[in-house]
This record gives C-alpha cells, sequence and structure tokens, in this order.
C-alpha cells in the first residue's frame, strides 16, 4: 500500500466505528437496491478501482466476484483491517484526484471504476466524471452510486420545508461546494463527460419501514439507528466548523430535532439513492 498524506478534509468520523457503520450501510443499501453490489453489465473486467472504498466492503466483494481480476481501493483513511485482504487487492491511500495527477492512477487503465457514497467529500463532481472517463478503458463502465438528500413523501411530494435539519444541512453541503443532490445528478454528470449508454434508476432511501416497498427494511433501520444519526449530527457540526453559518444554540436545537423527529415520521418518507452506469 503507497501511503500518502493528504491536505483533503473529509467531514465524517475515522476509525473503526465508522468502519462498522458504513458496513451496516453497505448490507442494506444491497437490500435496497435489489440485493446486488452493481448494476453495469460487466464481462470479465481484468482491472477495477473503487473509489471511497473505506473499510474496502465492496473493494473485497468485487475483488471475490472477479478473482483473476486486480482490483485497486483509494481513499483518503487507512484501511484498517488487512488480514481479510483477498490476494487481488491493493489499497491507495490519499487523495483521489491527487493520486491521478501523480500517475499512481494511470489513464486508460481500468475496466470497471464504481464509487458509492461521496456525497459529503466530493467536491467537483464534473471534474471526477472526467477523471473517471480518462482513467477508463475504452469500452469500459463506470457505476456511481449516492445520495440525494432531497426528501420526499410517499406520493413524491418534496417535504423538505418541515425538516429544518434536512435543510441545515442541503445549506452547509452546498456553501462548501458540495453537491447535496448529486444522486440525481450522477447521470447528467456522466453524460456531460461524454460517456454514453448511461442509464439511472431511482431507490427509495425510506426514513421508516415502508410495507409497499419491502427492501426499505435495513435502510429504514438503519437511517434511524443511534450511530447513524450521531454521525448526522457530526456531520452538521463539522459542516458548519469555519462556515458558521449557525450560531451553537441553533446547532444544538437542530442536532435535538434530529434526534427527536421521530414523531414527524411517516410510512413513506425517504431520500432518493440514486444509481447511474455507462460506458466508455
Ligand atoms: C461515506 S464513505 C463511503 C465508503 C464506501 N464507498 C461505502 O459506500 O461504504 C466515503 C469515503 O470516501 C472517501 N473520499 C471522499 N473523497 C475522497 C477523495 N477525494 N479521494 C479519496 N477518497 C475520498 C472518504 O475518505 C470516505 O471514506
Amino acid at each position: 500500500m503507497a501511503a500518502k498524506s493528504s491536505k483533503h478534509s473529509y467531514n465524517l468520523p475515522h476509525g473503526r466505528e465508522e468502519n462498522d457503520r458504513l458496513d451496516a450501510q453497505h448490507h442494506a443499501i444491497v437490500e435496497l437496491i435489489g440485493g446486488r453490489v452493481y448494476h453495469a453489465p460487466l464481462s470479465r473486467p481484468s482491472k477495477i478501482l473503487d473509489v471511497g472504498c473505506r473499510s474496502g466492503v465492496v473493494t473485497t466483494h468485487l475483488a471475490k466476484c472477479f478473482p483473476s481480476a486486480e482490483v485497486v481501493g483509494v481513499d483518503l483513511a487507512a484501511p484498517i483491517d488487512l488480514s481479510t485482504k483477498p490476494d487481488n487487492v491493493t489499497y491507495l491511500q490519499g487523495d483521489f484526484f491527487h493520486l491521478v495527477e501523480s500517475g499512481v492512477l494511470k489513464e486508460g487503465d481500468f475496466d470497471f471504476i464504481f464509487s458509492r457514497m461521496l456525497v459529503v467529500g466530493m467536491v467537483d463532481w464534473p471534474r471526477y466524471a472526467s477523471t473517471v472517463s480518462r482513467l477508463l478503458k475504452q469500452g469500459g463502465w463506470v457505476e456511481m452510486q449516492d445520495l440525494s438528500w432531497h426528501l420526499y413523501d410517499h406520493n413524491e411530494c418534496s417535504i423538505d420545508d418541515a425538516f429544518p435539519f434536512v435543510l441545515a444541512i442541503q445549506n452547509l453541503l452546498l456553501r462548501k461546494g458540495l453537491d447535496p443532490f448529486c444522486g440525481e445528478h450522477l447521470a447528467e454528470y456522466m453524460r456531460s463527460a461524454g460517456l454514453r449508454a448511461v442509464d439511472q434508476k431511482i431507490y427509495p432511501w425510506a426514513w421508516t419501514y415502508w410495507k409497499n416497498r419491502p427492501e426499505t427494511r435495513l435502510i429504514a433501520e438503519h437511517s434511524r439507528s443511534e450511530e447513524h444519526i450521531a454521525v448526522q449530527n457530526f456531520l452538521l457540526e463539522k459542516l458548519n466548523n469555519g462556515v458558521g453559518a449557525y450560531t451553537s444554540e441553533e446547532i444544538r436545537t437542530l442536532k435535538e430535532e434530529n434526534q427527536t423527529s421521530a414523531e414527524k415520521i411517516r410510512e413513506g418518507m425517504h431520500y432518493i439513492f440514486g444509481v447511474a452506469y455507462g460506458q466508455k
């Protein structure tokens, strides 16, 4: 593993507990999107990249699906547990763009590039999509899976206004130059980067179990878990640092609202989880 330091400051906690939360989230997302990890129609890829791989849960899955492929996982954070690393996986620590600029990740080298949940970390999506396109071989596939921080009811009507915490996160992400609604923009980013055969699927990241959508069982449980709410509150505070959009009193009230909003939650309330894939 090439360990590279990065000046990039990420907005979520590091450490084993966060990895455990992300692994639980992984299982919930897989259930939500139909029991699969990716949608792109891959045929025997020989080199795969997982951008923002964190715990390596997807990297490891891809390595096991394609044992003859070389699989590279990139993250700002160091991988925590290397004891279960498959032999065909290499982890690189560092900022994705830096690893491309310094030639560690090479143009035209990859058959498949995957990323998931970069919503609070990716500051320049058009640049990301065009860089990914450059790294792909001709005919290679990219898949991006991400959240759109828009809250809808069961009729797909926007209900953001009833949730000050959601509005505050949107506001802070925008102020930091991040795209809170990237989950709904992924296909657009890919098309603008010149990718073709782009397809997009939208899934409901439900806040509570939605009987008509049984695939929301785990994601709803995850969304209201203590760990997930604590991380959202951490994110609010971290984003506000330096921006100072809210006073500490306002931050405290927003956190409380996030913790106690359970009584406002109705069946069918959901964020959008977007999946887009396209080919070079
Ligand atoms: C919310 S985690 C998601 C991890 C994993 N993709 C998953 O779905 O379980 C986002 C990860 O992206 C990484 N990340 C964000 N921006 C990055 C960048 N520019 N280069 C490398 N990693 C990045 C963060 O360090 C973080 O571990």
